[in-house]
């Protein structure tokens, strides 16, 4: 169901990004990832070997370098099927009135508007190959949140809701669009980030694989995005999907 679509991932590089790359490949997917990470980019394309991988180094808050990188993908594939939105920083540490523009701008720029951008650059292709499939990577913070986020938090509430909203423009163009509600993941954004809070058991996650709210692989959110891009998800449009090993439904530790 995914053999011979073209996807785009940002941030596809590293973390739940380059997992769905690995996840597409093994699915007989033509990939294009496109990230800031050049090194990592670089690592990851020599490790798969494949043909029908490419990294593009790109700063997704450029436009120049979004349309560079879309530019990249068609020539090699000759048009796109689908796009995931996953890169993303979190910035943590600060309330809301101790963040600067810069701080502030920085966030919804990588993301939020790098998703903007993508969309307005692909969307035309989607349509042109007779519609697809694009997920936008949102986060638990759109719905619940811890203190120290407010940047952060509010891009993730903003995808979850354009996701929504574009379903709707695009559906005239068999284009669909959802987004994930991603909980706690094994990637460098949530490990580093563990780190300085005092480890996982301090902020109520575990590792342990029989708990509610147990820290994620990037594969298991990379099988779940495969799926929205997939052919089997045909009728889910519109759709904030949870992959958080139940931490939304939970009331108490
Ligand atoms: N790890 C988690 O627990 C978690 C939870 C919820 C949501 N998410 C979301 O999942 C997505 C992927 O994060 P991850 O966990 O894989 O972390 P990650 O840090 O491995 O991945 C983020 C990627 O975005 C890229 N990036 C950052 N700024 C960029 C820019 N200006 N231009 C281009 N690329 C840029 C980075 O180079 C990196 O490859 C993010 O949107 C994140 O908010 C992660």
């Amino acid at each position: 169901m995914l053999a011979g679509k073209r996807i785009l991932v940002t941030g596809g590089a590293t973390g739940i990004g380059a997992a769905t790359c690995r996840h597409l490949l093994e699915n007989d997917a033509q990939v294009a990832a496109v990230g800031l990470d050049g090194a990592a980019g670089r690592a990851l394309a020599s490790e798969l070997d494949d043909g029908s991988f490419l990294f593009h180094e790109a700063d997704l808050t450029r436009d120049a370098d979004v349309r560079a990188a879309v530019a990249a993908a068609t020539d090699a594939f000759g048009g796109l099927d689908g796009v995931v939105n996953a890169a993303g920083i979190y910035p943590t540490g600060k309330r809301l009135e101790e963040l600067s523009d810069e701080e502030w701008d920085r966030t919804l720029a990588v993301n939020l508007t790098a998703v903007f951008r993508v969309c307005r650059a692909t969307l035309p292709l989607l349509r042109a190959a007779g519609g697809g499939s694009v997920v936008n990577i949102a986060s638990v913070h759109a719905e619940a949140t811890v203190p120290g986020v407010p940047a952060y938090a509010a891009t993730k509430g903003a995808i979850a809701a354009l996701s929504r909203q574009m379903a709707l423009d695009y559906a005239c163009d068999r284009i669909r669009v959802n987004s994930v509600i991603v909980g706690s993941v094994a990637t460098r954004m949530t490990l580093d980030g563990l780190d300085e809070a005092g480890g996982a058991e301090a902020v109520g996650l575990s590792f342990s694989q029989d708990k509610i709210g147990r820290i994620a692989e990037p594969s298991e959110i990379a099988a779940v995005i495969a799926f929205l891009l997939s052919d089997a998800s045909s009728f889910v449009t519109g759709s904030a999907v949870r992959a958080d090993g139940g931490l939304l439904a939970r009331l108490l530790p």
